[in-house]
């Protein structure tokens, strides 16, 4: 099967060139100049794309499909959210399994490839969450990396639950460093956070609010800080997740100045949402921004820091860390962020966002002009598959790599509401929010998965993608 793509604006991370693109079967045989060679004739189809922007479908890095938190599950399951993710322009996601307290890194890790297997509307890999670090996760790190699990998170946030302390981060560091693969970290003190916590419901602080005001810029810093001396000690790759205070993106720029491989990523709930706005909304409303790092103060310049760590590389990656659930009672899960009616530390911690990322960022970024059109595919697309070692298969439109593309249209105005997304979630955080480019056509591998509004793919397209090592050094 042919496709041709006819006289769109090709957009990459480096180049931006008005091309005619040709598929066969899965993957992109040919770029060139518009009509220069007969492809129409010679095509099964033919996608006019002139006046729009070709691009390489998002990767988003950062997903929790299904995950259990806080006595529920995140409510979009592999199949609606990657359902969701192709609408939003994403064709590739990679989320995390979990090893419990107790039990075995591989165990986990088949839990999570049987629930995406045939469930998947996009391609999927994962993270192995490590949540129990002895001997035998260790040992097990290794034969997880030869299955293209390469990066394993670690948290020095939810002490009792995910929490590792730095004697166990030093360990997994140094088998991340013997084996090549990557430390994601979610940087917050956990210890400290608990008893600013604690504190705050003896006082009858009890609204979402505190959440974000319980977990203050430098809790994050200092563990964004610790992260990178002990990576260093243990000469590991780190990447580190969710960044959401201006004084940690400093310690990121101060180690990446060092020449230390040292990535991080932040997400649109950071750039978009403020404590003033949002997380202070009356009543129990701010429970729909209460996630881990925190939304935090627009007035503290937060978000002018993440923008600009992106426009100047300090940051590289925009992820989502999706991870909804719903206001209220889903109609499988039962009870969700309701649970924290009364105790905000009861709150389950997450947002949902892997529809809307790429064309937030596309908004954000581009039409309100702080990043080019490049930065927009290299943040939401080719520098995650760098990094996650999946580039250039993934991140590019380039001869060989999958014919995974989006087809945007920039100039369609249109208005964020929870009433046409679909992920399965009873909210949206950017409801209301005016945005300018939407998605129009979204292929995987070759196949058209989105048209418009309609979703014309199988679940079951996406394939699990075992992923390499990073191919970006700094
Ligand atoms: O609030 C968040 N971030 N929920 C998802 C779990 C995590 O820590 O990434
Ligand atoms: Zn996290
Ligand atoms: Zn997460």
């Amino acid at each position: 099967m042919k496709t041709l793509i006819s006289g769109g604006t090709v957009v990459t991370a480096i180049d931006t060139v008005v091309a005619d693109v040709l598929i066969d079967g899965e993957v992109i045989v040919a770029l060139a100049a518009p009509g220069a060679h007969r492809w129409a004739d010679e095509a099964d189809q033919v996608i006019d794309a002139s006046g729009k922007y070709v691009v390489p479908g998002g990767v988003d890095p950062h997903t929790h499909m299904e995950l259990p938190f806080g006595g529920t599950y995140a409510s979009d399951t592999f199949e609606t959210g990657t359902r969701a993710a192709a609408f939003g322009g994403t064709t590739t996601i990679v989320d995390f399994a979990v090893q419990v307290k107790g039990e075995s890194l591989l165990d986990g890790f088949d839990v999570w490839m049987a629930k995406a297997k045939d469930n998947c509307a996009v391609d999927y890999g994962f993270h192995m969450i490590a949540g129990d670090i002895n001997e035998r996760s260790l040992s097990e790190m290794d034969v997880l990396v030869e299955r293209g699990c390469t990066s394993f998170k670690l948290f020095m946030a939810y002490p009792g639950v995910l929490y590792s302390d730095d004697g166990d981060i030093l360990r997994a560091m140094q088998k991340a460093a013997e084996t090549d693969s990557m430390i994601m970290m979610h940087a917050e003190n956990g210890m400290a956070i608990d008893v600013l916590r604690e504190q705050a419901i003896e006082r009858g602080e009890t609204d979402p609010v505190y959440h974000s005001l319980t977990r203050p810029p430098s809790t994050e810093s200092e563990a964004v800080h610790r992260a990178i001396v002990l990576a260093e000690l243990a000469g590991a790759h780190l990447y580190v997740v969710h960044m959401s205070a201006k004084e940690a993106v400093a310690e990121i720029a101060e180690a990446r100045d060092k020449g230390l491989p040292v990535f991080a990523e932040t997400c649109p709930q950071y750039l978009f949402l403020s404590v003033e706005d949002h997380v202070s909304a009356e009543g129990f409303e701010g429970a729909k921004y209460v996630c881990s790092t925190p939304i935090r103060k627009r007035e503290d310049g937060h978000q002018d820091a993440l923008w600009m760590g992106l426009a100047t590389n300090d940051l590289q990656v925009v992820s989502t860390d999706h991870c909804p659930f719903c206001m209220d009672d889903h109609p499988v899960l039962g009870t969700q962020k309701q649970l924290g009616v009364g105790d905000f530390t009861k709150i389950p911690n997450g947002l949902p966002g892997v529809e809307d990322r790429f064309q937030l960022i596309y908004h954000g970024g581009v039409v309100e002009g702080r990043i080019s059109l490049n930065r927009w595919i290299e943040l939401t697309s080719t520098a995650a598959a760098k990094i996650f070692g999946m580039y250039p298969k993934k991140g590019t439109i380039a001869v060989g790599s999958d014919a995974d593309i989006v087809i945007f249209d920039p100039a369609v105005e249109w208005t964020k509401s929870v009433s046409q997304h679909h992920m399965d979630v009873d909210y949206s955080p950017y409801e209301g929010k005016d945005v300018k480019g939407r998605v129009e056509t979204v292929l995987l591998r070759g196949n058209v998965i989105v048209n418009g509004d309609e979703y014309v793919g199988q679940i079951g397209d996406g394939q699990y993608l075992p992923r390499g090592r990073v191919t970006v050094h700094h």
